[in-house]
């Protein structure tokens, strides 16, 4: 049985001012009318042999998970409760954890809340050919043909010889986050896949490999889970042991350390709306190039995204903007130049 671990505890500061600490983006309807933790689980309920979801996300967003999920009617089969974000490592640990439980052959779909799947057949099927793969012992990966040298994601490079299941690759190199030049390289090589950020294993298996590379995130998060507290809707890690759990990413503690790395290349529409420019590109445009949402007047306006929350928000001959309003900040910046917003978010961190 498959069991969707879905992750929901990031900030999204790269889509401020409209994801924040509070709310951030895959809580949002930022593509469609549903928020993006809704898409996610609705994208693979009801396939076959999968079980209802199990969403690992920070203790503050507990009211608004559960009633996102109640208004899809969607029960999940748990609700893991961070202290405070720990990372993928320890997250996907904890979910490992309480599953091994409840079926000891699980088998986990790990997948981010916050991002977009335009070819859901295709990912179907791509799902369907890892599954070959866990019962031998692999970590799978899903790896997106690169279109440009990214360093914000990690980078896959296989072996030319499918394992014994076609189709599937073992890794030969897994690079999470290069710099620019090696990010250059990996792409004009044609060698490299990105790591979507979507996996398929076995608990055990990466639970083992965990153990093997950081015993020290696998020892908290065992402890978190035995003493955890579980109501009816909710498991609440333990508090001080996860507390105590370094912070650490899954590539970076098993991902990049680990030799029973597979990867599936999987051509799914796949976009981790990163950015502004990322979300605008999934949206559909209209003839002069604009994605514009809510009360919006323009004028000679081309190639920009405008979006207005609570105001009407007027643009007059601007090209290749982007225009944000809400409740208490607005965004206008160069559509080149938008990645820059985390610089304003890391400003007013310091600044309280
Ligand atoms: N529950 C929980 N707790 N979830 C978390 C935490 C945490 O502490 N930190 C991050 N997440 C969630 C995010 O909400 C997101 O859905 C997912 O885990 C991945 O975390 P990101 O912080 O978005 O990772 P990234 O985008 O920098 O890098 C990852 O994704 C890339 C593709 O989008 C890596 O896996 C890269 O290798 C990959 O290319
Ligand atoms: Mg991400």
């Amino acid at each position: 049985k498959i069991y969707p671990v879905i992750l929901s505890g990031g900030s999204g500061t790269r889509l401020w001012p409209l994801s924040r600490a509070v709310l951030p983006k895959q809580l949002l309807p930022l593509v469609t009318d549903r928020t993006m933790l809704q898409e996610t689980v609705l994208r693979v309920h009801g396939w076959a042999d999968v079980m209802p979801p199990l969403i690992v996300c920070g203790n503050e967003h507990r009211f608004l998970v559960a009633e996102q999920l109640r208004q899809i009617g969607v029960e999940p089969t748990a609700i893991l409760l961070e202290p405070e974000g720990r990372n993928t490592a320890p997250a996907v640990a904890s979910a490992a954890l309480f599953l091994s439980g409840i079926d000891p052959d699980a088998v986990m779909l790990v997948l981010p809340a916050d991002h977009v799947i335009g070819d859901i057949a295709a990912f179907e099927q791509a799902v369907r050919l890892a599954a070959q793969a866990t019962g031998s012992g692999s970590l799978v990966t899903f790896g997106i043909v690169p279109d440009h040298p990214e360093t914000g994601y990690g980078y896959i490079r296989r072996e030319s010889a499918s394992s014994r299941i076609e189709g599937i690759y073992p890794v030969a190199e897994f690079v999470e986050k290069p710099d620019l030049e090696k990010a250059q390289r990996f792409v004009s090589s044609g060698e490299y896949a990105w790591n979507s950020g979507i996996f398929l294993f076995r608990t055990e298996v990466y639970l083992n490999e965990l153990m093997q590379f950081r015993p020290d995130i696998a020892g908290a998060c065992q402890k978190a889970v035995q003493d955890a507290y579980k109501d009816m809707t909710f498991c609440r890690l333990h508090e001080a042991s996860y507390l105590a759990c370094p912070s650490e990413s899954i590539d970076y503690a098993v991902m990049e350390k680990t030799s029973k790395a597979a990867v599936v290349l999987a051509d799914i529409g796949w976009n981790d709306v990163g950015s502004w420019t990322a979300l605008s590109a999934v949206q559909q445009a209209d003839d002069e190039g604009n994605v514009l949402r809510g009360d919006v007047y323009t004028d000679s306006v081309k190639n920009s995204l405008v979006r207005a929350d609570t105001r009407l928000v007027a643009v007059i001959g601007l090209d290749n903007i982007v225009v944000v309003e809400t409740k208490d900040a607005v965004l206008i910046s160069a559509k080149d130049q938008v990645q820059r917003v985390k610089n304003v978010v890391e400003h007013l961190k310091h600044k309280k």
